[in-house]
């Protein structure tokens, strides 16, 4: 079960989705109440571009970024939804989503 605060998060990521934006407000409740949360690790990948999935993430903390045939496509943050594509349009992930980190590679 959520506490009010992912409940608010999930329900605005919702409210702002071009195409879940419709939604009526049992609708939203009832997505709401089937998202859970889970814990990734820094520079975990989430989704993998060209795989096949049927779930879709809101961010509560922390960052992420969009790959697209390898190249960077955007970073998304707190209150962010993504991975609603594949499951729209019933199409393979059209992009890989990974845990945002920050590398440093030491000047020689
Ligand atoms: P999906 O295709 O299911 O999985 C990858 C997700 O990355 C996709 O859903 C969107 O949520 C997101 N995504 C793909 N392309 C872009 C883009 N150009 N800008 C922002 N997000 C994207």
């Amino acid at each position: 079960m959520h506490n009010s605060r992912a409940f608010e998060t999930i329900g605005n990521a919702l409210c702002r989705n071009t195409f879940l934006r419709n939604l009526d407000s049992a609708q939203i409740e009832k997505i709401s109440s089937a998202m859970y949360p889970v814990e990734v690790q820094a520079g975990a990948i989430i989704i993998r571009q060209g795989d096949l999935g049927s779930i879709m993430y809101v961010i509560q903390e922390g960052k992420v970024q969009v790959v697209k045939d390898n190249r960077f496509v955007r970073t998304m943050e707190e209150g962010a939804l993504f991975g609603e594509l594949a499951i729209l349009h019933h199409c393979e992930r059209t992009a890989t989503v990974r845990v945002y980190s920050e590398i440093f590679r030491q000047i020689e």
